[in-house]
């Protein structure tokens, strides 16, 4: 159950450029920051939050209150480091490890909100659903499982390419972007929907479903990308 695709170092650092050419990050975050702050609504209970492959916390600032304990699962030492110096009050905890690995040893009923913010659609899509399994082993009742991720569109093969291509047009014709950049970009988008991959909404959705998640939920879609909640109750 390797994951060997982390996000490398050298796109986190360029990060906020690479955001800019996906607007998804604009349009659909703050939903999905709004569906986490709408479901730990009592200001006087303890929330705890399991937050994967955070990055920089650009999810985390939108759902984020005094009311809640995240535990961050980060691999990358950088973007650790930012998480650290965002969120440093005590009763957050940070770990660096592999979310794949750190998730077996974590008892069940054990977190009121799971999220992730485009890190699912990197594992391949054995292994995502038994994480997405795992996920629902972890949440408590009544449970949250949020997320913001590159989750396509079935029956439109024409309309996904049409899609592909326009964002790494978005990417070639950005000023920030250097050659080798672009080149790294190339390849995470033509690994994504590689058949080992590829996230379709009906498969996931059915997947929920079959774990026992009683309501799912999509809250937007721009492209290619959508926020999605399920609840565990
Ligand atoms: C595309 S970035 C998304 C960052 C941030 N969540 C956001 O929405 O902007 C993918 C993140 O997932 C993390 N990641 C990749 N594989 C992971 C794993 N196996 N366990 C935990 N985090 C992982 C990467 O280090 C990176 O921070």
């Amino acid at each position: 159950m390797n994951n060997t695709n982390h996000y490398s170092e050298d796109l986190l650092s360029n990060y906020s450029n690479l955001l800019e050419c996906y607007p998804s990050h604009e349009l659909l975050r703050p939903m999905l920051g709004d569906a986490i702050t709408e479901f730990c609504h009592d200001k006087n209970k303890n929330y705890k939050i399991l937050e994967v492959g955070a990055g920089r916390g650009e999810s985390t600032e939108l759902f984020i209150k005094s009311n809640m304990q995240v535990t961050f699962i980060e691999p990358s030492p950088g973007a650790l480091a930012v998480l650290k110096s965002k969120f440093s009050e005590k009763k957050h905890t940070l770990v660096r490890a592999d979310a794949l690995e750190w998730i077996k040893r974590e008892p069940p009923c054990s977190y009121e909100v799971v999220t992730a913010s485009w890190v699912l659609h990197n594992f391949p899509a054995e292994t995502r659903d038994w994480f997405i399994k795992e996920c629902y082993r972890i949440l408590k009742k009544p449970g949250l499982f949020a997320i913001f991720d590159k989750i396509l569109q079935e029956g439109a093969t024409q309309k996904n390419n049409d899609l592909f291509n326009k964002q790494i047009e978005r990417l070639r014709s950005s000023k920030a972007i250097d050659q080798k950049l672009f080149k790294k970009m190339i390849a995470h988008e033509k690994r994504d929907i590689s058949f080992d991959y590829v996230w379709y909404e009906n498969d996931l959705r059915d997947g929920l479903d079959k774990l026992g998640f009683d309501k799912v939920i999509g809250r937007g879609r721009h492209e290619r990308d959508m926020v999605l909640f399920a609840t565990k109750n």
